[in-house]
């Protein structure tokens, strides 16, 4: 019987590389999405056509209580095990201290935070039947502090902090760890210089930007390493030691 991964925030970028990636390995994905849902649907049809029946595809907004709650049930009711929980989807912008709003943090904390917390929560018990894995995407920057980023910094703090805690309490059946990315891909929808380029380039000592490759590979990794957890490991080229 195939293994099942959700992957959160999947229709793109770094989850969909995730779901590719589990795909080869003839694996169930479960691609969630927001609002991408034609590249979703595309995504869900490319694996399909290699892989019959493999992919399906579930819309649930983060930042609404009811619409993790139905991810939940859907995701259970999917196939038969959920085997890897990615904690992938975030949103992600500046929120300078002058301009923080009740509004910001509900929609930065709801999908880096709260809605990762209450997916584990509603799936636990699916995931220790299989000794299963979570998997938390969180950012390398956090360890240094970045200015301007006060909300987004402290929801993936949280999500770091989360990623230990329910190591803890959630062992022996299931592995929590956290994968934090460097300087992977601009943000979405921003296109640097490449001034802005090689200022990002010259504070990683690997002289390179990642790529989505680099955090499939790293989830791969540890997913399957059965004794691990608790852990953050940084995939950032060198970045947080410079
Ligand atoms: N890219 C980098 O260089 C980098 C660096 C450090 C950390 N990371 C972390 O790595 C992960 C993947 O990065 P990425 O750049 O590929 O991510 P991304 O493109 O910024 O976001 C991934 C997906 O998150 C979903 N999302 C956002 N808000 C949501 C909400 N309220 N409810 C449900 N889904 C929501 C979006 O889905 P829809 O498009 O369907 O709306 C989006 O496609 C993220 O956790 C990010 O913080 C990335």
């Amino acid at each position: 019987m195939n293994k099942t991964i959700l992957i959160t925030g999947a229709a793109k970028r770094i989850g969909k590389e995730i779901a590719l990636t589990y795909s080869d390995l003839g694996w169930n994905i479960i691609i969630h999405y927001n609002s991408s849902k034609d590249d979703a649907e595309d995504l869900a049809q490319k694996i399909n056509s290699k892989n019959p029946n493999t992919a399906k595809i579930i819309q649930a907004n983060l930042d609404i209580d009811t619409d993790v709650e139905r991810l939940v049930q859907e995701t259970k009711d999917m196939f038969n095990s959920i085997d890897i929980l990615v904690n992938n989807a975030s949103t992600f912008y500046p929120t300078p201290i002058d301009e923080i709003s009740n509004e910001h943090w509900m929609k930065l904390v709801g999908s880096n935070l709260k809605g990762p917390l209450f997916l584990i929560s509603g799936l636990k018990d699916k995931l220790k039947e299989s000794n299963g894995s979570i998997i938390n995407i969180t950012d390398t920057n956090l360890s240094k502090g970045v200015a301007n980023y006060s909300i987004y910094s402290a929801a993936k703090a949280g999500l770091e902090s989360i990623t230990k805690g329910l190591a803890r309490e959630l062992a022996p059946e299931i592995t929590v760890n956290a994968i934090a990315p460097g300087a992977m891909l601009e943000p979405p929808d921003v296109e640097w210089t490449d001034e802005q380029k090689e200022k990002v380039i010259s504070n990683i000592p690997l002289k390179r930007m990642g790529s989505e490759k680099d955090i499939a590979n790293a989830v791969k990794f540890v997913a399957s390493s059965k004794y691990m957890t608790g852990q953050t490991i940084k995939v950032d080229g060198g970045r947080s030691l410079s």
